[in-house]
């Protein structure tokens, strides 16, 4: 029998009254229809540590879907059905969404091999999840609200900050796991037992059969949720570099280049730069040797079409690298006619890989650019008598350059600098 614990005063203490609220309820009705309900997984993961989460997922004993549609039913919202999941997800009017997931055995993710859906206890849901910290459960049932349910000593690894798998061939079963434990480890600071250590190392060439964009999915959250850093340095420890890049760059250069361009963010975060999700993709390419021909291999990972412009930005950058003449000093407008027409996040990959030049002015221009605030805009050439065309374009592209070369310029001298250079009046 689990060690019996009470969280109701920890539920009420660190959950929003809604949702404090929305867990009575939920519990309640689904007692009405002679069903247990239990939240499970990464709420009460994190709850248990205190930490902010608000992935409603509910296990029922029972049917979902009806438990779903009787709360539509009282309390209005919208139910999405997955018949086949026994599953659906309830948007509260509030537009908060909650999973109702009928218990089951088999963990799966492919559809084609759907195994017949077997509904089953609690326990058993519980059993078939990831790790023990991942595998606890809190009864919503009027009598035993807030009880915690664990099976398998996730308390306690908790505690211990232990990342423990429940059964030898979890990580057969899925492989992407093995990234998850590591996600895990980087995020709360956490290691795995040295049983599913082993177990990972293992496992890792069944990595090579799932397919690129579910690793791409856990991938684009170690490198752009988590510290990037420490996920390599994990996922190094494990030599599972290979099993994910096919022509890995040499460790420790890779650290070296994670190091650069994870400061680079630092250092933009400082002035409230932050850069979008798709540089998931510039640390996936430093960690390949860096050539155009790594670039096409990177190609299945792509999740979106910003990571799609990334990968083709990076690979234009890449092109021209010799006709930049980086290795010369370059002033401000030199570096603007060059890269003005880049992202942030394709250069700032491109910069950490480069070998030539001077990379800090190469970042101190992007960091200048990226706070670089407009004197003069269309508005103002219409007031200063012209009226729109292509030439627009090319004037505002040169006052950026001089607020680059002279933040300090005002804007009538702004203004004086157009005239001029433009022969205006
Ligand atoms: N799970 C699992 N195996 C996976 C993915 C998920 O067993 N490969 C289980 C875990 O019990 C997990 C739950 O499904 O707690 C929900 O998964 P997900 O929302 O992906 O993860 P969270 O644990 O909520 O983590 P995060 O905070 O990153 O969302």
């Amino acid at each position: 029998a689990p060690l019996k614990r009470q969280l109701t005063e920890t539920m009420r203490k660190h959950l929003s009254p809604t949702i404090f609220q929305l867990l009575a309820m939920i519990g309640e009705e689904a007692g009405q229809l002679s069903m247990r309900a239990y939240l499970i997984g990464g709420m009460v993961r994190d709850l248990l540590l205190e930490k902010e989460n608000e992935d409603m997922d509910i296990v029922v004993e029972g049917d979902g879907i009806s438990l779903a549609l009787r709360l539509q039913e009282k309390y209005g919202g919208k139910v999405r059905r997955h018949d086949e999941f026994r599953t659906a997800t309830w948007t509260h009017p509030s537009e908060f969404k909650i999973d109702l997931t009928s218990a089951r055995t088999e963990y799966y993710d492919f559809p084609a091999a759907l195994p017949k859906v077997e509904l089953s206890t609690i326990k058993e849901d519980l059993f078939r999840r990831d790790f023990t910290l991942n595998a606890m459960g809190i009864s919503l049932h009027i009598d035993e609200f807030g009880e915690l349910l664990d099976y398998f000593h996730g308390f306690e690894d908790l505690r211990k900050g232990k990342l423990r798998i429940l059964y030898n061939l979890s990580f057969v079963e899925d492989p992407t796991r093995i990234l998850r434990a590591i996600r895990f480890e980087s995020r709360l600071n956490f290691e795995m037992d040295s049983q599913t250590e082993r177990l990972a190392i293992q496992s890792a060439n069944n990595l090579l059969s799932v397919s690129k964009p579910r690793l791409a999915s856990e991938l684009v959250k170690l490198f752009y949720e988590e510290n990037p850093c420490i996920g390599l340095k994990k996922l190094q420890k494990l030599s599972l570099t290979p099993f994910i890049i096919d022509t890995p760059a040499e460790e420790l250069l890779a650290e070296k280049r994670f190091d650069l361009l994870y400061q680079w963010q630092q250092d933009l975060n400082k002035d409230d730069i932050t850069t979008h999700r798709s540089i998931w993709l510039c640390y996936m390419f430093l960690l390949t040797t860096g050539r155009v021909k790594d670039l096409s291999s990177l190609d299945a990972y792509t999740l979106t079409k910003q990571d799609k412009e990334v990968l083709s930005d990076l690979s234009s950058l890449l092109f021209s690298e010799a006709s930049l003449n980086l290795s010369n000093s370059l002033s401000q407008t030199d570096m603007h006619i060059k890269f003005a027409s880049y992202q942030i996040e394709p250069l700032l990959g491109f910069f950490t890989l480069i070998k030539v030049g001077n990379k800090n002015s190469l970042f101190q221009y992007l960091l200048k650019r990226s706070k670089l605030k407009r004197k003069l805009d269309g508005k103002d050439l219409k007031e200063l008598g012209l009226s729109p065309s292509p030439i627009f374009r090319k004037i505002l592209f040169y006052t950026e350059t001089c607020q680059l070369e002279s933040p300090s310029l005002t804007k009538t001298e702004l203004i004086e600098k157009v005239k001029m250079k433009f022969s205006l009046n």
